[in-house]
């Protein structure tokens, strides 16, 4: 069983987006996927929700942030939304349970100063130390022709992290949240630049 953690304590950095996506991904490979939500606001869980019963099944994993359940037996794919400012204790505890821990960046100053308190504070947990748990970070709406965009390595160099792949910004991701899909609901054809960026990432947790 695959246990994806989406966690950066920075709001608003793509975490759900990222999860969302990545539930679906699996969902259409026929995997038995099921997504998990800590977060009180429950995105994940609220576009779940909304999913319509004709695209491939996700389940809801119920996940309590005191007792961290690990996924029931059967699944195979199990994906971990996380609220903003999620770290400490909950993070540590978390860590015991999964074994890949994507963190989605926003290639802003602002993001990339916020998260940096985070990288090293993963650096130090047991899990990461002993490699029980395998990290790398995606950009968030990048803009591949900015400075900004340019920063994102360089800026995860200094942690030893990979830059797994980055994803544009596109008015897509709104548009198919909101009905309770995703870019992979969407005939191959629209989304071929799309598809091409996920890649990598899909690429980076089947590795393991
Ligand atoms: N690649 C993208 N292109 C355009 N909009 C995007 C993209 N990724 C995310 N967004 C939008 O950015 C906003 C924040 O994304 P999201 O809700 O996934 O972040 P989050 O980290 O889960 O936030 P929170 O910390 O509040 O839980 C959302 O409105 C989402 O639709
Ligand atoms: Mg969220």
């Amino acid at each position: 069983m695959r246990k994806i953690l989406i966690v950066n304590p920075k709001g608003g950095s793509g975490k759900s987006t990222l999860s969302t996506h990545l539930a679906s991904w699996f969902a259409w490979q026929e995997a038995k996927v099921m997504l998990g939500d800590l977060d009180r606001q429950h995105s994940s869980h609220h576009w779940l929700d909304l999913r319509p019963e004709t695209l491939p099944q996700i389940n809801r994993w119920e996940i309590g942030d005191d007792h961290i359940a690990r996924p029931p037996k059967g699944c195979q794919v199990a994906v971990l939304d996380t609220p903003a400012c999620f770290s400490g204790g909950k993070l540590k505890k978390v860590l015991k349970i999964v074994d890949h821990v994507i963190v989605p960046l926003l290639p802003s100053a602002f993001d990339l100063w916020a998260s940096a308190d985070f990288f090293e504070e993963l650096a130090e947990m047991k899990a990461v130390r002993h490699e029980n748990v395998q990290v790398g970070a995606v950009g968030m709406r990048v803009n591949s022709r900015t400075q900004a965009a340019h920063q994102l390595p360089e800026f995860l160099r200094k942690f030893d992290i990979p830059l797994i792949t980055s994803i544009r910004d596109t008015q897509l991701y709104n548009q198919t949240i909101q009905r309770g899909m995703t870019l992979f609901d969407l005939p191959a054809s629209k989304i071929e630049r799309d598809q091409a960026e996920w890649q990598p990432l899909i690429d980076w947790v089947l590795k393991r």
